[in-house]
């Protein structure tokens, strides 16, 4: 028998991008290279051993183990609500204003095929993290990049958008402080992408899960403190990057209740929820970590950061400095983006990632991640710095 074709929106979907670059490095791993992966936005070190502690302590209750609700534990979307409070001055109904994820990247899926038809647009960024053109792409919708450029400080302007372009779109994407580039955006920003969201009759979806990765004394805010905010606005957070969890999968989406509500009506279709033991270690991450792990834990990031912008002007390239995320961005003086991970990739086993895969405005450009250990960062640097001379 021959099995049947595969959905005809699958066509439009090229394949994820870190799939086909996982897949090259474990080819060359499987031929012996020690290939350095500089390329995934994966934190290298561990949670908090608080929260490691409540997960055991959780899943030791007996009736901690069935469906633990569609829209997780009561007490999870409290610590959620309190934390948006605290940190953002933000204050949200946890009953209808806060939804649980399996991760911001589910979420971030689930809001295209929650609002997205034929014909709608949604306004994603060009640099941008591939999820929101993918979950635009699934859900049949179409993609309008909106051009987010080194010398507009990598915010978009809206002023540019076509007037019938406008009219069908739905869902505007913004990302601060930003993957890949690393920039930040300040309320002024979020004010002005509110107001025009309002004017317009658009979602602003804020994928903020960069909001606690940040350097040099800088604390970054979040869309829904701008006046207005909720009647429009819908908020991903999650602890993959907070709090070094990104394998456990917990993420939340909050803001507008209508769009919450649209949000759970494909959510309670799709999933079904994450097991208590998940919410009770998330409720200690919000809770219980200080301030003062977060902070030298981005100490950390913050010297490898150093470390990678010291080493640039020595293999041909150059990158401002940013002020968080997990990311350098790094321009490529000769050729393109491409060409230049691939030669990394080749004559000195380091894996970066190639700008492009983050839209056609990343052409020229290389990501590197601060998420690999000290040593193995080291040997990378050096390894590129002998390659790149020696070319
Ligand atoms: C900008 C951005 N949004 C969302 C995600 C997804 O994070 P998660 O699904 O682990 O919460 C990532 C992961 O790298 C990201 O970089």
């Amino acid at each position: 028998m021959s099995l049947p074709t595969p959905a005809a929106r699958l066509k439009s979907l090229p394949p994820y991008p870190f799939a086909l670059l996982t897949q090259r490095v474990r080819e060359l791993n499987q031929q012996g290279y020690d290939v350095i992966g500089l390329d995934i936005g994966s934190p290298d070190m561990p949670p908090p051993e608080g929260v490691i502690d409540e997960l055991y302590r959780s899943a030791r209750q007996p009736d901690h183990h069935g469906y633990a609700g569609y829209k997780g534990t009561p007490e999870f979307r409290v610590s959620v609500a309190q934390y948006y409070e605290r940190r953002f001055g933000v204050k949200l109904d946890p009953e209808k204003q806060v939804l649980p994820l399996l991760g911001s990247k589910e979420g971030i899926v689930n809001l295209s095929l929650a609002y997205l038809d034929r014909g709608d647009v949604a306004l994603v960024p060009d640099i941008g993290y591939p999820a929101y053109s993918m979950g635009a792409l699934l859900a049949n919708g179409e993609v309008e990049w909106l051009p987010i450029r080194e010398e507009n400080a990598y915010l978009p302007d809206m002023s540019t958008l076509p007037v019938d372009v406008l009219k069908r779109a739905k869902l505007v994407w913004v990302n601060y402080p930003n993957n890949p580039t690393g920039a930040t955006a300040e309320r002024d920003f979020y004010q002005h992408m509110v107001d025009y969201c309002r004017a317009h009759n658009i979602l602003l979806a804020s994928d903020n899960p960069y909001c606690e990765v940040t350097f040099d004394g800088y604390t970054a805010g979040s869309a829904l403190e701008a006046d207005g905010a909720l009647d429009c606005t819908i908020e991903f957070v999650s602890f993959s990057k907070s709090h070094n969890m990104a394998g456990w999968r917990l993420g939340a989406a909050v803001g507008n209740p209508d769009a919450i509500k649209t949000l759970l009506t494909v959510k309670s279709n799709v999933d079904s929820g994450h097991f208590q033991a998940i919410y009770d270690a998330g409720i200690m991450a919000f809770d219980e970590v200080p301030q003062a792990w977060i902070n030298e834990r981005n100490l950390v990031y913050q010297r490898r950061r150093d470390l990678i912008l010291d080493a640039l002007p020595h293999i041909g390239l150059t990158a401002h400095k940013p002020k968080g995320s997990l990311y350098v961005w790094g321009r490529v003086a000769e050729g393109d983006g491409a060409s230049y991970a691939e030669q990394a990739l080749m004559k000195a086993h380091v894996s970066i990632a190639p700008g492009a895969i983050y839209g056609p405005g990343g052409t020229n450009y290389v990501r590197f991640s601060v998420g690999v250990a000290d040593d193995r960062l080291e040997e990378a640097l050096a390894r590129l710095k002998k390659w790149y001379t020696s070319r």
